[in-house]
């Protein structure tokens, strides 16, 4: 199979798409002081001391310029009932924040309510990766709740089974 060819590209993302995660909107403020934000699976934990996270951005999302520029973002980990959130954030048109309730983090970031976990974030590292740009950032402060999380494989949103 060609790297270069669709059919490679079409069976890469099936296979990565094995791999399941949760659901994030990572969140920021424009230049204007408007909230932006998008959704991201592409979040993960990289070390507890420092506290450092990472996820990839799209080099062609419109928000670039803002994830590119902002001090801080937050990663607003959704909950299970939150899938009407990931769809809105993922469309290119919404008005995304319409109707959301919003707390001010740091330097007033937008914070999600109904979230399994919030992640303030100091905008540090950036990494060229391909057609992706890679953020490393120090988690500057967090909280989380009980709340089921929604997860995402194979192209579907699923819930977490029962325990055994
Ligand atoms: C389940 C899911 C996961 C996604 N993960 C990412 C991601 O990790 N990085 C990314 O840049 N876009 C990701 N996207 C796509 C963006 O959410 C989408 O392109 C968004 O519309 C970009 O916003 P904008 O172009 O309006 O700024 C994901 C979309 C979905 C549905």
């Amino acid at each position: 199979m060609s790297p270069h060819s669709q059919h490679f590209t079409r069976e890469l993302r099936n296979a990565l798409g094995c791999f399941a995660t949760g659901i994030t909107v990572v969140t920021a403020r424009d230049e204007h002081g408007s909230p932006v934000g998008l959704t991201v699976n592409s979040f993960n934990s990289v070390s507890l001391e420092p506290p450092l996270i990472v996820w990839s951005l799209g080099l062609q999302t419109q928000v670039r310029s803002v994830f590119e520029h902002c001090r801080y973002y937050a990663v607003n980990v959704l909950a299970e009932d939150q899938v009407h959130i990931s769809h809105r954030f993922a469309s290119r048109d919404a008005d995304k924040f319409a109707g959301l309730n919003l707390t001010d983090g740091i330097e007033g970031v937008p914070l999600l309510d109904g979230c399994c976990a919030r992640f303030e974030c100091r905008n540090s590292l950036r990494h060229p990766g391909g057609d992706h740009l890679v953020f490393v950032s120090e988690v500057v402060r967090f909280g989380s709740s009980d709340r089921p999380p929604l997860l995402f494989h194979a192209g579907a949103y699923r819930k977490l089974a029962p325990r055994e």
